[in-house]
């Protein structure tokens, strides 16, 4: 069968100063879809690189007192070094300024020149120097460039343009024609209706006011437009024009170039003018996401270490980073990056749902088969549930990857995962134990196994370094036939037998200090050992309380609970406000488990409140009773519940 072919780009950055986490999110979201591919089958080309001409970069040079080459080749070598750290898997870094792209732009200049598509004039206009982009009277917002907010500078030289107009209808045409090749849809209509209908003018695609750039082949006084030098990266890095042009009969068109959406206009505009022009054929999508946002406005790089994305991989990983970008943000909007909704994301889906899932599983299955995974045995209907959504998931993703929905992808990846947890709780392995049900519990723990190596290959896009960690406390780290897309079509390729060690915890619960890096809650063996250094303040304390009397444990009413409803509590991190029923009787209770438990986890859980403690108020909100958990090895807090469903209202004796 005929390899299927996948060419996916991000935008060449500026190397004018070092990036920032919006900067990354392009490159990640690019690379999640390029891994997923390779995973899926398709001989995939992933292109990523730098943008280093321009006025803007000379400024820059010029300022920190370097020569441009000098200035950009410092930036471009801590740029692949930050890509290196998050994993980015590019099959190619493109600069323009190398030989191999230099000349190819001059060739396709000559060219468009040669066939009259390039003519000369004198421009006078506006100009955006941060933007490297020309303005009309008309677009500027009183002064200042529409896109950017900053002022646009008069230019007037003689230029080079290039005749837009005649190849405006083509491509209405095509955007018509073809619904996905601009993607959202609501780029496409601003695209439409705010640039293509009212008409486009003459592009000016040289200047003369400055040296940094590729020179007009027959005119060496003028630089070429650097944004007709940078779109064309796109094809001078398949060898377009070039001795050797395989790579771009293999991979052209780009099934899809990733921008954020201030670039919108170049891309489905300029570029696909300039391909016209070339008599190549026009990429197949372009999608424009949205950006990344801080509370207080944009992001810029002067906002500190909160933005700086090497910071930020040294105190949480590359995996969560990349987690929280892909996850929180639907690809298309904007959304807001924050360290507290990072660590959020990090204690709740990663340490919580994650971690516990297989953090549990092997506790178990260490405990009743010394690690060995055992051969399913007795079945139940309740397995075939989990089966389906296991085997349902691949095509679910395929499709939502599809649309560049990684937020969605993933979404449902933790809505399996939470089928995996309510599985341990419904089956509730112990009780199964514990009843000497050895043949159903064998079945039990073979599948949450093999859940736990389906959601492990799912993750191998989205974060890279978190699947071989399971896959070495599974025991199936050399087993690369058990870490494919084709393995987990159908579930239960994972052989009876593996031996399974418990290991590392792959992400600890964080706490943010409010300076600095966050640190790693406390876990209970912290609590231990921080008890034992103090023996004698223990001591004294058991002392003074002495052994409860029955009498004394009489007066304490503790009840069996369902919970009707959660929410957070408004301005309290760790609270949570339950509604819970207790024999009919409605109470609220304010318990600081919000970092354990999500409010919509809760309600129908049944859980045990000592119903007859003086009411009190936590931040203002009133709690008549409270909760009893226990604290686990990991520092997770576990609410305590009954062994076999109990109806709510019953007194725990
Ligand atoms: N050099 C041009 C692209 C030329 S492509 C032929 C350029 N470079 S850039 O460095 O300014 O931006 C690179 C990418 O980073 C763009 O897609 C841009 O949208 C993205 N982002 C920059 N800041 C961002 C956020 N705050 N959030 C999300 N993406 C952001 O433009």
């Amino acid at each position: 069968m005929e390899k299927k072919t996948f060419y996916i780009t991000t935008p060449i950055y500026y190397p004018s100063d070092k990036l920032h986490i919006g900067h990354s999110y392009t490159t990640v979201a690019a690379d999640a879809m390029a891994r997923f591919k390779r995973l899926t089958g398709y001989q995939v080309r992933f292109l990523t690189g730098t943008d280093e001409h321009g006025q803007k970069i000379e400024r820059r040079a010029q300022a920190a007192g370097k020569n441009p080459q000098e200035f950009v080749d410092e930036i471009v070598a801590w740029i692949k070094k930050l890509w290196q750290i998050m994993d980015i898997s590019y099959d190619d870094f493109i600069r323009t300024t190398e030989e191999r792209h230099k000349q190819v732009v001059q060739k396709i200049f000559q060219r468009f020149y040669d066939q009259g598509d390039i003519y000369k004039a004198k421009y006078e206009g506006l100009y955006c120097t941060p933007c490297e982009a020309f303005w009309t009277e008309r677009q500027v917002v009183d002064g200042n460039c529409p896109d950017c907010g900053r002022p646009v500078e008069l230019v007037s030289e003689e230029s080079y343009f290039f005749r837009m107009s005649k190849y405006v209808d083509r491509l209405l045409a095509h955007i018509e024609a073809n619904p996905d090749f601009i993607q959202p849809a609501s780029r496409k209509h601003e695209m439409i209706n705010n640039f293509l209908k009212p008409g486009l003018a003459d592009l000016c695609v040289s200047r003369t006011t400055f040296k940094w750039g590729i020179p007009v082949p027959f005119d060496p006084d003028h630089v070429i437009y650097v944004w007709l030098d940078a779109l064309s990266n796109y094809i001078t890095a398949l060898g377009y024009l070039s001795e050797d042009d395989s790579l771009l009969q293999t991979f052209w068109p780009a099934d899809v170039h990733l921008i954020g959406k201030e670039i919108v206009r170049f891309h489905t505009i300029y570029w696909p003018i300039f391909l016209m022009a070339l008599g190549l054929e026009l990429p197949k999508k372009v999608f424009g996401h949205g950006w990344l946002l801080l509370d207080d406005g944009k992001m810029s790089k002067s906002k500190g270490n909160v933005v700086d994305p090497v910071v930020l991989v040294e105190r949480y990983g590359s995996d969560a980073i990349r987690y929280f970008l892909l996850r929180e943000i639907p690809f298309g909007s904007d959304g807001h990056f924050s360290e507290e909704a990072l660590v959020q994301r990090i204690n709740y889906d990663l340490a919580n749902d994650l971690g516990n899932l297989l953090h549990r599983t092997l506790a178990m299955l260490k405990k009743y088969f010394a690690g060995r995974v055992p051969a399913p045995a007795e079945k139940d209907p309740a397995d075939e549930e989990l089966r389906r959504q296991a085997e349902a998931l691949p095509r679910t993703l395929k499709s939502l990857m599809d649309e560049l929905q990684f937020s969605g992808a993933l979404a449902e990846i933790w809505k399996f995962i939470a089928c995996a947890n309510k599985y341990i709780d419904d089956m509730s392995p112990w009780a199964l134990a514990k009843a000497g049900r050895t043949e159903r519990l064998q079945t039990v723990m073979y599948n949450l196994v093999e859940c736990i190596r389906i959601v492990s290959v799912l993750l191998l896009p989205f974060m890279p370094k978190t699947p071989p960690r399971i896959w070495r406390q599974l025991g199936i780290a050399e087993r690369t036939e058990l870490h494919s897309w084709d393995s987990i079509l159908s579930f239960g390729r994972l052989p009876a037998g593996v031996q399974t060690t418990p290991g590392e915890v792959l992400f600890p619960r964080l706490e943010l200090t409010g300076e600095g890096a966050p640190v790693r809650q406390a876990t209970k063996k912290d609590k231990v050992q921080a008890q034992a250094a103090k023996p004698a303040a223990a001591e004294k304390t058991t002392e003074g309380r002495g052994p409860l009397s029955l009498e004394e444990f009489a007066r304490m009413d503790l009840r069996v609970s369902e919970v009707v409803a959660a929410e957070p509590v408004a301005g309290a991190d760790r609270l949570l406000k339950l509604q819970v029923d207790v024999g009919g009787e409605r109470r609220q209770v304010v318990a600081g488990i919000a970092q354990y438990y999500r409010p919509e986890e809760l309600p129908g859980k049944r859980i045990l409140l000592v119903a007859n403690l003086k009411p009190a108020k936590l931040r203002g909100v009133l709690s008549e009773g409270m909760l009893l958990a226990a604290t686990d090895d990991e520092g997770n807090l576990v609410l305590a519940t009954t062994d076999a469903p109990i109806k709510s209202g019953a007194k725990v004796k």
